[in-house]
């Protein structure tokens, strides 16, 4: 089973043709070494490099790997267990370099992950190869309608129209995003006044939900290595002073919490 991909530019379907994929318009996209197709077209880019730069996508990927967000990543692949189609086709939208997509892999299912920052698709492309990449941007997936039977998010941008439009009736779209407590004593070292995070984002209109659970526990951050990759995660690392930067590099077991927001909805059949 392989993703159905349609032309970013005419929205024609997309045929391999020896080391690209191709419409009957005869718009063309490479299919990179790296095991990922380029599906951003430079007039869909609003800057060169969209997205996360190769730093942050290599410290995102030492950070998760050292199994920091791991207890997330169970909970939604049991979700998935539980109520996912396991022999069908599942998205995850902004995958970055595919930490929780290619652990969703079964023998029977299709994985596809699309990011906007080409350096992070590369990363995941070429390590997790039983998984189907594409750089893409979220605002205008290149698939058919009505595609998928799983679509989730983790930290990424939601576009509702979109990704309900893909999703197969009946099919299932969940979302991970900030709880309050999220991070709040690296926030603390940043901000004098640190606020929680808002959680009162509008819920998705068009779908029913069906499970809500907060996620909350305690991480202890071995490395000043590991804490300074996490904080290069956030969109508050800007914000960091090189002091506090320095003080964080020498740290050993910050203490730290995580604490995420695991919504699932259900598209009407
Ligand atoms: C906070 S990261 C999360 C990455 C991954 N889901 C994870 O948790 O490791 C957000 C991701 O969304 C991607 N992104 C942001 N805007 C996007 C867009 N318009 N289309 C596709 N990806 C986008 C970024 O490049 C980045 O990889
Ligand atoms: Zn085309």
């Amino acid at each position: 089973m392989t993703p159905e991909y349609i032309c970013p530019l005419c929205q024609a379907p997309l045929s391999i043709f020896n080391r690209s994929l191709k419409c009957e318009h005869n718009h063309s996209f490479d299919i990179a070494k790296e095991h990922y197709v380029n599906l951003l077209p430079v007039q869909f880019k609003h800057s060169k490099d969209p997205g996360d730069n190769k730093a942050m996508v290599n410290a995102r990927r030492e950070f998760l790997e050292k199994g920091y967000y791991q207890p997330l990543a169970n909970l939604i692949k049991d979700w998935y267990q539980e109520f996912g189609n396991v022999k069908g086709k599942l998205l995850d939208a902004g995958c970055g370099e595919g930490f929780y997509t290619h652990q969703h892999k079964t023998d029977s299912n299709a994985v596809c992950g699309v990011d906007i920052a080409k350096e992070a698709i590369k990363k995941a492309g070429k390590k997790y190869q039983a998984c189907h990449f594409s750089v893409q941007t979220l605002s205008k997936l290149a698939f058919n309608d009505q595609d998928f039977d799983w679509l989730y998010s983790v930290y990424a941008p939601i576009l509702e129209g979109e990704f309900i439009r893909v999703l197969k009736p009946g099919g299932y779209l969940l979302t991970v995003t900030p709880a309050k407590q999220h991070l709040i004593e690296l926030k603390e070292k940043i901000y004098d006044n640190a606020l929680l995070h808002d959680e009162d984002k509008q819920p998705i209109k068009q779908l029913t939900l069906v499970r809500e659970e907060r996620l909350n526990y305690k991480m202890t951050l071995a490395t000043g290595k590991d804490t300074l990759n996490l904080l290069s995660m956030t969109p508050f690392a800007f914000k960091a002073s090189q002091q506090v930067k320095d003080e964080l590099a020498k740290s050993e077991g910050f203490e730290c919490q995580a604490d995420f927001l695991v919504k699932l909805y259900q598209k009407p059949t």
